[in-house]
């Protein structure tokens, strides 16, 4: 039999071969993702985006429903920063290894903390965003999501063009629930699946960091995917010490050895081996 271990097209990142056996015949996975799996996208984390202009600030300063109370045109232009940078971001091989998983399995569903629109842009479709869209702004007053509006006076944010009330980023800051349906669902998912691969988070902020947890205790296996140690580590049944970038298309390949080589998910074809690019 291959040992699914030691994948070429992966060097350095091993895959147990009972880890692939059971991600093959899974039926129903959730993959819970965070910033680390959008580092290989040049994403600044939550933290890094305090650099240059911003690093005088304390994330409290500028996340939080008081902090927007007390200086809406820092909050929203903080905000602002952070949607320009992410113009030049790409969903990277780790977004795109989840949309694979996703094709592949009868019932999937992808949780994400990220805010910054990554895995839908790589074609992720099952997909809950638990701490909002950067892209996305709404209603201070009443959450409605708006898309256009007036220039805003120099010193304050857009107004929202029904009410008048400051628009802000659609994302979920300190001190405020998440969505209730978005949480809902992961919840539910990660009661009822039987894999769980949990990528590029601290597993620390709650109630996303419960969501492993969550999976564990109703039977699911939990694969950790991140280069460092969390305190979800020792609750795992696998933690892959990689990249995701590099280690989620090696867990794809080795689950589907068959199918995970071409772009498209097809076995290498004679044109896609010529290198001719
Ligand atoms: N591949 C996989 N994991 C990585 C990579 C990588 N290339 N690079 C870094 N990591 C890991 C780090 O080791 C760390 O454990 O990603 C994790 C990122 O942790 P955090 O920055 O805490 O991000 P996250 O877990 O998404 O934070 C949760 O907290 O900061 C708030 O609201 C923000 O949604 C965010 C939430």
């Amino acid at each position: 039999m291959t040992d699914p271990v030691n994948d070429s097209r992966h060097p350095g990142v091993r895959i147990p071969a009972a880890l692939a056996k059971a991600l093959a015949s899974a039926r129903r996975v959730v993959a819970l993702t965070g910033a680390g799996v959008s580092a290989e996208s040049g994403v600044p984390t939550f933290r890094d985006a305090l650099a240059g202009l911003w690093a005088r600030y304390d994330p409290l300063e500028l996340a939080t429903p008081s902090a927007f109370a007390r200086h809406p045109k820092l909050v929203w232009d903080w905000y602002a920063s952070r949607r320009d940078a992410l113009r030049a971001a790409a969903p990277n091989p780790g977004h795109r290894a989840l949309v694979e998983i996703e094709r592949r399995v009868p019932s999937f569903l992808l949780a994400t903390q990220n805010v910054d629109g990554l895995h839908a842009k790589a074609g992720s479709r099952s997909l809950v965003e638990l701490h909002g869209n950067l892209e996305r702004v709404r209603c201070s007053r009443d959450g409605e999501v708006v898309d256009r509006w007036n220039a805003p006076a120099a010193d304050e944010p857009p107004r929202c063009p029904r009410c008048g009330a400051f628009l802000r980023p659609d994302v979920v800051w300190f001190e405020e629930a998440l969505p209730a349906e978005a949480l809902e669902r992961a919840d539910d998912a990660a009661r009822r699946c039987d894999l769980m691969i949990v990528a590029g988070t601290s597993a620390e902020v709650y109630p996303a960091a419960g969501l492993p947890r969550t999976a564990k205790a109703h039977g699911a296996l939990v694969v950790e995917v991140n280069p460092d140690a969390t305190p979800l580590t020792p609750l795992c049944d696998h933690a892959i010490a990689a990249r995701s970038g590099l280690a989620l298309p090696a867990l794809v390949a080795a689950a589907w050895p068959a199918h995970a080589a071409g772009p498209s998910g097809a076995a290498p074809s004679a044109r896609e081996g010529g290198g001719a690019k």
